[in-house]
């Protein structure tokens, strides 16, 4: 009997360690940063999340003053020029989507384009070959910016409080000066070095930085107060835009007074389409990111969600399929549309992605070179940054803006206190030569006078049955696209909370390289399945920065800070 009762404590010892083993790899693969049961800032009227905690409060006192979502927009899009110059930026540019209450929806790209002097093959050597550091570093490799013209246009058709009320803040910010994160310590002492090989020694970047520390920025607080009380032409045909093209010309720049002169922000249709119930509607080229969303989408749509694990091997293999063969179509048909032909309809359309994905079996990967060829490798960035924001009234907007790299070019117009942008790295250089980001394009982003480059931003806003779901977006370069689509399936296929959704672990693939990328905190338990039908599981640090908001269904708004950064959520 005693020997039973033994074998019994035994029997239950081993199912209690069976048990509890299983409970931490369960555990381990929680699939989740932080916790699945986490919930994010709550409110019932407004919210902004950004980057930064100053510039959300900056946007949340401007909506608590009356001010409207485009309102709360310009201020924070300003305020984030100032607390986290590797993004946020007046010498970059950036697309907003945006959807008022009444269910109007609109788009702005204020996206750089190229000068006018530049040239097809302005970045290759003699021989044809691609010399990367021309467009990713110093004067040559810096667009036309277009930020100071979006925030006029928006200003001028959605605003609704006075331009110097949007500004005064982020004045007043530069002037006082902004606590440095450790985060962003960090980022500082490791980018100094560049900055000062374009530059010398002129930035505020010049010195050690320790979190706690506080970065005053009084020649930008000086350029805010003449944009404020000179208007867009300030910057565009004023002291600012020639204290800029000075700086850049001495530094081997192309870009003219005349081509700061005709810069213009457009109002484009965005990209609008159907996922099951849900409306996505986000940006349009000259930004990939809406027609690869939708494609994307389109592509799963048939497939049962409710048979898959989130972040399973089945999961990972039907995300994988589709960004291989929809990133292979970005490489070919996506440019900007005043430059090119883009068969936007078949892209969209539900039929040619199903026909796309008539080859993917969940047997084995299809390699990249059956749709395809290359072999390129791919530099990460986090360094654009999104925004989104609703107003009381339930208007919404998402913004995604950049300087392209972090701190663009590395240029630094010193006497006006900021940095200027990277973004001719965006174009193909050369056709089939990957950018920094490993994107290969063909002719279609090929560089051409006043062309603007392709993105991947993908500032979107979602809405079920009339009414506003959810606002989204993310940094990343190429991996946006798919941080934006893992989100959006989180929550409408996994019925997860907006910062549960945000911290879940992510992966990435984008036809070339032939690698999933998975961030370093996945766990590596699906990778030997992978390998075995042909995948090539990678480890990345991390991916993307989601900032974005659900409507919940009490109508109340739940934020996704992501906390991969410094990103902050503050509602009222
Ligand atoms: N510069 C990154 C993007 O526009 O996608």
């Amino acid at each position: 009997m005693r020997n039973r009762v033994k074998g019994f404590k035994f029997l239950f010892a081993l199912l209690f360690l069976v048990f509890w083993i299983e409970g931490c790899s369960e555990r381990k693969n929680s699939e989740v940063l932080v916790s699945n049961t986490e919930k994010g800032v709550i409110a019932e009227n407004g919210m902004v999340v950004s980057a930064r905690g100053e510039a959300s409060k900056i946007g949340v006192e401007i909506l608590k003053k009356g001010g409207n979502a485009f309102d709360a927009m310009i201020a924070t899009d300003l305020a984030l020029a100032v607390c986290y110059p590797q993004a946020g930026n007046i010498g970059g540019g950036g697309f907003m989507v945006y959807r008022k209450s009444d269910g109007e929806t609109g788009s702005i790209d204020y996206r750089e384009k190229a000068p006018v002097e530049a040239s097809r093959d302005m970045y290759l050597d003699e021989d044809g070959v691609p010399i990367p550091d021309k467009s990713r570093f110093g004067g040559l490799s810096v667009g036309v910016p277009g930020t100071i013209a979006g925030l006029f246009e928006i200003h001028k058709k959605l605003g609704s409080l006075p331009f110097e009320d949007l500004i005064n803040p982020s004045i007043e910010l530069a002037k006082r000066g902004v606590v440095v994160t450790e985060m962003q310590a960090g980022n500082f002492n490791g980018v100094k070095e560049k900055i000062e090989k374009v530059n010398g020694e002129i930035s505020f970047i010049h010195r050690v930085w320790k979190p706690g520390d506080t970065m005053k920025l009084p020649a930008l607080a000086r350029t805010l107060e003449r944009i404020r009380d000179n208007g867009r032409d300030e910057f565009y045909k004023g002291e600012t835009g020639e204290l800029m093209v000075q700086h850049l010309q001495s530094l081997g720049g192309i870009i003219t007074m005349e081509d700061l002169a005709s810069y213009r922000a457009i109002w484009r249709d965005p990209i609008e389409s159907q996922y099951h119930t849900y409306k996505i509607i986000s940006m349009g080229p000259p930004s990939s990111g809406g027609i690869c969303l939708s494609q994307l989408l389109k592509s799963v749509e048939s497939f049962d969600f409710k048979k898959m694990k989130h972040n399973g091997v089945p999961y990972i293999q039907l995300l994988t399929e589709s960004e291989r063969r929809v990133y292979a179509d970005r490489a070919y048909f996506l440019g900007d549309p005043d430059f090119i032909e883009i068969p936007v309809e078949t892209l969209l359309s539900s039929e040619y992605n199903r026909k796309r994905m008539q080859s993917f079996s969940f047997d084995s990967a299809t390699a990249s070179s059956e749709i395809s060829h290359g072999n390129i490798e791919v530099v990460e960035s986090d360094q654009t940054t999104h925004y989104s924001i609703v107003d009381a009234q339930g208007n919404a907007v998402a913004v995604t803006t950049t300087l392209n790299s972090g701190y663009g070019s590395k240029v630094f117009v010193k006497s006006a206190g900021f940095f200027l942008n990277n973004e001719m790295d965006d174009f193909s250089s050369k056709v089939g030569y990957p950018n920094k980001y490993g994107l290969v394009g063909a002719e279609a982003n090929a560089i051409a006078p006043e062309k603007r480059m392709l993105s991947s931003m993908t500032p979107t806003i979602i809405e079920e049955e009339g009414k506003l779901k959810m606002v989204v977006g993310s940094p990343g370069g190429s991996t946006i696209i798919t941080s934006v689509f893992q989100n959006i399936l989180n929550v409408l296929e996994y019925d997860m909370g907006m910062q549960e959704s945000v911290s879940s672990i992510r992966f990435h693939h984008q036809w070339l390289p032939d690698k999933i990328r998975f961030e370093e905190t996945f766990d590596t338990i699906h990778f030997q399945a992978l390998r075995q039908k042909g995948y090539h599981p990678t480890i990345i640090s991390s991916l993307g920065r989601v900032d974005a908001i659900l409507v919940m269904e009490d109508g109340r708004l739940e934020a996704g800070a992501d906390p991969r950064g410094d990103d902050t959520a503050v509602g009222y």
